[in-house]
């Protein structure tokens, strides 16, 4: 029986790493995980999100008013400079008008932390390189092949690969290296943010629950050692 257990646990970690390598052509990701009570980063990671991603990915399971109440942003600011289509009410989700998986294939990206892992994206978004076998000019090291364009180039400058297959600046861009992977990050931590709104109350409130535990363990045993002394 034991042989079994054993058996069928091993089998189960293969499965697990089973395909293809977890970071691409990386041996592991760049370790982050996502932190989504830092307001302002979130805020940002939405400025960034609006500016260089929204254009080709949806938000579709996010609804607008969610977000304005849980970013701490004026109505106004969504309604007249976030939501770009006319038609679109503050209740509305944000597909920006495009389709779950748009025209060019870019998936909605509500849910992609959680399939993906937080240090999966933080490290592709930082791993584009020029390539010009790729139609999009560029290839990236964890999604090989990606149809994605390096649309972030701008703020990061060019790389390239060198002999080794290491990654190398070729051109600056308008963000230092650890400016532009401080900002990676709060576009992260905005996406984890995305994929579970309720992750900012579910964990400050696991905190008081676990003092209340421990306070109501407390109590209820002092109130045994009184019921103990009686029944002696
Ligand atoms: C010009 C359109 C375009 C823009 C702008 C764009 N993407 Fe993409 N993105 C794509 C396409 C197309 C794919 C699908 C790539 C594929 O499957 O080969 C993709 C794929 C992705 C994936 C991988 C999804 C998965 O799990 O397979 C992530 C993550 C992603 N994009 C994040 C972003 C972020 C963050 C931004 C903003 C900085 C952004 N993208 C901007 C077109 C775009």
């Amino acid at each position: 029986m034991k042989k079994i257990i054993l058996l069928l646990f091993i089998l189960s970690s293969y499965g697990y790493s089973a395909g293809e390598n977890a970071c691409g052509s990386l041996e592991k990701c760049d370790d982050f995980s996502s932190d989504v009570h830092d307001l302002y980063s979130l805020q940002r990671g939405l400025g960034l999100y609006m500016n260089y991603c929204s254009s080709c990915h949806s938000l579709k399971l996010l609804r607008w008013n969610r977000l304005q109440k849980d970013l701490v942003i004026p109505e106004n600011i969504i309604t007249e400079d976030l939501i770009r289509t006319a038609d679109t009410k503050i209740a509305d989700h944000m597909t920006f008008g495009i389709p779950d998986v748009s025209p060019i294939g870019a998936p909605d990206l509500t849910l992609r932390t959680r399939v993906r892992g937080d240090d999966w994206i933080y490290t592709y978004l930082r791993t584009f390189y020029e390539d010009s076998s790729q139609t999009t000019g560029s290839n990236n090291l964890v999604y090989v092949g990606t149809a994605m364009p390096n649309v972030l180039a701008g703020l990061q400058g060019n790389q390239a690969l060198d002999k080794d297959g290491n990654i190398i600046n070729v051109s600056e861009g308008s963000m230092t290296q650890e400016e532009f992977d401080e900002s990676m990050r709060d576009l992260v931590n905005f996406l984890a943010y995305a994929a579970e709104p309720a992750r900012i109350t579910r964990e400050k409130n696991g905190i008081f629950v676990i003092l209340f535990f421990i306070v109501f363990t407390a109590v209820m045993n002092l109130l045994y050692r009184e019921y103990a002394k009686e029944l002696k």
